[in-house]
């Protein structure tokens, strides 16, 4: 993809100024800990940054360190999880942290060989925490190197490869938090805010949007919040609850086969007719 050499020094610079200025303060950057960067990247996929944070710190407080995690059975760390949906990525994690208790490998390719743990979240941790020199792209960063140099948000493989050609190698850690904030404060997917961006005048975008205008299907969601009330339960009942209290309490006819899936997944425990989450 060609990007005129000029444009894309003056996108660099604009954007890293801007961060300088008006960039958000958040906890996991101010660590390298690699550990801190992977559990603050899975919680980051899919839930929102206010949301995040202060389970990013209990979270912490409870298991500092890969080693810590590692020695705490699946429930607990689940119970710790409630709240941010999505249990796979807690479980993942667990499973991360007993296989690799003494460290994370360093790599990208290393990194995205583990449970849960993407081509995004790799490369996110390779240049957050190790300042490796990575192209990558979250959905943020899809629209807003997208729309400045395309003129509409970018698919996943345009947005890395824009990266790659415009993004600073060496403050790459700067760069893509620059490019997720403008993207969560002003490059807004209904109404960007263009009067206050930092590109503005070297942007393609010209306020409208097809590509970001799909739509979820309703169906996606609603599986998710029947899975979510029944660990929610699980949560709240140290000793496992039976099928029929499941059912009276969420009322759907999902329950049983969702059970099912998660006790598949490993996220709850079935013995006897009782529901529970894992206790190894
Ligand atoms: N900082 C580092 N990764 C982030 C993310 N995924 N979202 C928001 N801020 C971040």
């Amino acid at each position: 993809m060609y990007v005129s050499l000029t444009v894309s020094a003056t996108l660099r610079r604009r954007v890293l100024s801007w961060y300088g200025r008006s960039g958000r303060d958040l906890p996991w950057r101010r660590t390298r800990d690699p550990y801190r960067v992977l559990v603050s990247e899975v919680m980051l996929q899919q839930t929102q940054v206010s949301r995040v944070l202060p389970a990013y710190r209990r979270f912490l407080r409870r298991f500092p360190t890969l080693r810590a995690l590692s020695r705490a059975p699946l429930g607990k760390v689940l119970r710790e999880w409630s709240g941010l949906g999505y249990n796979r990525r807690a479980r993942d994690l667990h499973r991360v942290a007993r296989t690799h208790a003494s460290g994370l490998p360093r790599t990208v390719a290393g990194l995205d060989a583990l449970p849960g743990v993407g081509a995004y979240t790799a490369s996110a941790v390779a240049c957050f925490a190790f300042g490796e020199p990575t192209a990558f792209a979250d959905t943020n960063i899809r629209r807003v190197l997208g729309r400045a140099v395309l003129g509409h948000t970018a698919t996943d493989q345009e947005a890395i490869e824009l990266d790659r050609v415009i993004g600073s190698k060496r403050e790459g850690a700067r760069w893509h938090h620059a490019l997720m904030d403008i993207g969560a404060t002003i490059c807004l997917t209904r109404r960007p805010r263009c009067d206050v961006c930092p590109v503005r005048g070297v942007c393609e975008y010209d306020g409208v949007d097809r590509s970001s205008r799909r739509k979820q299907s309703p169906f996606v969601a609603s599986d998710r919040r029947v899975r979510g009330a029944i660990m929610r339960q699980l949560v709240s009942s140290s000793r496992g609850v039976t099928m029929a209290t499941l059912r009276r309490g969420i009322n759907d006819p999902r329950v049983a086969r969702l059970v099912g899936v998660l006790a598949q997944e490993g996220l709850v425990e079935v013995s006897s007719g009782s529901v529970r989450l894992p206790t190894r």
